[in-house]
């Protein structure tokens, strides 16, 4: 491989992956891109098909917990940027397993082989900000108190001082970002802002759990992707990098924003029980990002607006997905009554 960038991107496929892929693209960089995903049920090549054609573009399937599939899969790259993790809240709760496996064993299994890659430059590991759990006021940075509350948060939490303890221990270059909710074109459907505008646009209801007066800070995708560009170049190996939108939003407030923008009124708001051990509210202070270069670009309205459009544009993207998708997402996942 010459000169440049040599990216693997694990869990490519998924919806922030397939976006970095995207922004690396359009960059005009000179780098190659390879991208190994399991393809569970979020993992989609359609979110990848238009770089098949493009130079040093190659797309292995595979599990990050394979030894074999990771090595072979490392070899030649110099930056790893692990996006790979089994992600919903609701069906770390429903069943954890999967969870410890991909967000922690998998995350081993990538340092593991990282360690015996002398020519690493960076090895990013993408947290959440929910190892923090929730804060009912001020917000936090990032030596705050770490206090996952369900058990996707925790498995994440795993993961991320995993690469850490590798950093102490044996040098791996990891950089951790810990971000807030993301949104934006290619998010499977399941999540709260594409299962609500596809549910709007065929004429159905939202559920809002409980009373939908949790607050999230809502970070556009590409915003998101800038900045984990940055840290490649730019951060710190060993250091975390809160990654936040700064656009904190009750869930309801949310919720009338997309009924607003699909022409809609709050007849099409159905209260539904609340998830078990719900946070109550996120909340990020990212001024040490900030201080390298990086800000958000992109306010909450505007954000949205972009995001519905492509929605209604896309439509052959996401009917197959929706198709699929368990039915408890749009009946209220935890049952249907409830809301105070
Ligand atoms: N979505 C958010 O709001 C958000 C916020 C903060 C952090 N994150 C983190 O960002 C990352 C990406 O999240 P996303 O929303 O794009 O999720 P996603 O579910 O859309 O993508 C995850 C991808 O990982 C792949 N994958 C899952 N298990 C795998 C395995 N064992 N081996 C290889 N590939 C596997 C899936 O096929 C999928 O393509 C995750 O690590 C998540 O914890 C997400």
């Amino acid at each position: 491989m010459g000169k440049g960038l040599h990216y693997l991107v694990t869990g490519g496929a998924g919806f922030i992956g397939s976006n970095f892929v995207r922004l690396l693209y359009q960059s005009g960089e000179n780098v190659s891109v390879r991208v190994l995903d399991k393809l569970t049920y979020s993992g989609n090549l359609a979110n990848l098909k238009e770089f098949e054609t493009r130079a040093g573009y190659e797309f292995i399937k595979g599990d990050i917990c394979d030894e074999g599939v990771v090595r072979k899969a490392m070899d030649g790259v110099n930056v790893v940027v692990n996006f790979a993790a089994e992600v919903s809240v609701d069906r770390s709760i429903d069943d954890p397993q999967s969870f410890l496996k991909t967000d922690i064993v998998g995350v081993y299994t990538l340092l593991q082989q990282a360690r015996q890659l002398p020519a690493l430059k960076r090895f990013i590991q993408i947290s959440t900000d929910e190892v923090y759990g929730h804060i009912l006021e001020g917000s936090f940075h990032e030596a705050s108190e770490l206090k996952p509350r369900n058990p996707y948060a925790a498995s994440k939490l795993g993961g991320e001082r995993l690469a850490y303890s590798f950093f102490e221990t044996y040098g791996v270059p990891a950089v951790i970002t810990r971000a807030s909710n993301n949104y934006g074109p290619y998010a499977y459907p399941e999540k709260v802002i594409p299962l609500f505008i596809t549910n709007l646009a065929d004429g159905g209801t939202v559920p809002v759990f409980g009373a939908g007066r949790q607050v999230r800070d809502w970070l556009y995708v590409e915003d998101h992707c800038r900045a984990i560009r940055l840290l490649v170049d730019r951060g710190v190996n060993g250091d975390v990098y809160n990654v936040g939108g700064s656009q904190e939003c009750e869930n309801i407030e949310l919720t009338h924003k997309l009924l607003a923008l699909m022409g809609k009124d709050e007849r099409s708001i159905k209260f539904v029980q609340d998830r078990p051990g719900h946070d109550m509210r996120y909340s990020l202070d990212s001024s040490k990002l900030q201080r390298l270069g990086w800000a958000p670009q992109q306010d909450l309205s505007s954000g949205l607006k972009k995001t519905v459009d492509w929605y209604l544009q896309h439509e052959d993207w996401w009917r197959p997905l929706k198709n699929k998708l368990d039915p408890r997402y749009s009946k209220g996942f935890w049952g249907e009554k409830g809301g105070k």
